[in-house]
């Protein structure tokens, strides 16, 4: 049976190839799709969570998708190889990784910024990179709460405090928000994505 997918704003659509590599078959609908890639997030966080060793480099950064997106895709912790309407050339995508976690690693040792924006500029670049074909949002966001509690912080919000129950994966004001403070940091703004990061 074919699967209809919809995308909120700002979502890279799968392409036909993408989509034959979903591993679960019996899921038909887009809300069984997201259940079923919720239950795997859960379980890459879960797991992200124990671990000890260094987050800043591309093995922890693919095993962290495998680990979130595994049982879910068969192209997990897999780079991209095609071209997205976001993200670097497929074919830069190692080498702009291996800048984004000097810089990061220079920013930590030299303290050029506090601990909150060090996480949010990363999670902007990566998000901007984005490796894999599917998930960036999620794991980049991870990769920022991973971070900044690494740097003694507490995990990001990212629009989810107080009242507002919008959820960030649907359209929703949330996503708005989120998608809004993204292109302002695209134009060098790094004020909105910082703010909604602890909202
Ligand atoms: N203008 C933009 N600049 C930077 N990043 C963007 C922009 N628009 C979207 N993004 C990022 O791309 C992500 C969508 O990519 P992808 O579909 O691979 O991730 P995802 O985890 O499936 O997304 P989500 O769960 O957020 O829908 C968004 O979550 C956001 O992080
Ligand atoms: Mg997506």
């Amino acid at each position: 049976m074919a699967i209809q997918l919809n995308y909120p704003p700002g979502a890279t659509p799968l392409d036909g190839d993408e989509l034959a590599s979903l591993i679960p078959g019996h899921i038909t609908t887009q809300g069984e799709l997201n259940e079923w890639e919720q239950l795997n997030i859960v379980q890459g966080e879960n797991w992200a969570r124990k671990q000890r060793k260094e987050i800043l480099n591309e093995g922890f950064l693919r095993q962290l998708h495998w680990q979130m997106f595994g049982e879910t895709w068969k192209w997990a912790g897999e780079f991209r190889k095609s071209d997205k309407n976001i993200g670097v050339d497929w074919l830069q995508i190692g080498v702009e990784l291996k800048k984004l976690f000097d810089d990061a690693h220079f920013q930590i040792e030299h303290a050029s910024y506090p601990p909150d924006e060090i996480a949010v500029r990363f999670h902007h670049r990566l998000v901007l990179i984005h490796p894999f074909p599917n998930g960036n949002g999620r794991h980049a966001r991870l990769m920022a709460d991973l971070l900044v509690e690494r740097l003694g912080q507490p995990r990001f919000t990212w629009g989810q405090r107080g009242l507002n129950t919008g959820s960030l994966v649907d359209a929703s004001e949330t996503r708005q928000a989120y998608i809004s403070a993204l292109q302002a940091a695209d134009r060098r703004d790094i004020a909105p994505l910082f703010a909604f990061a602890r909202s």
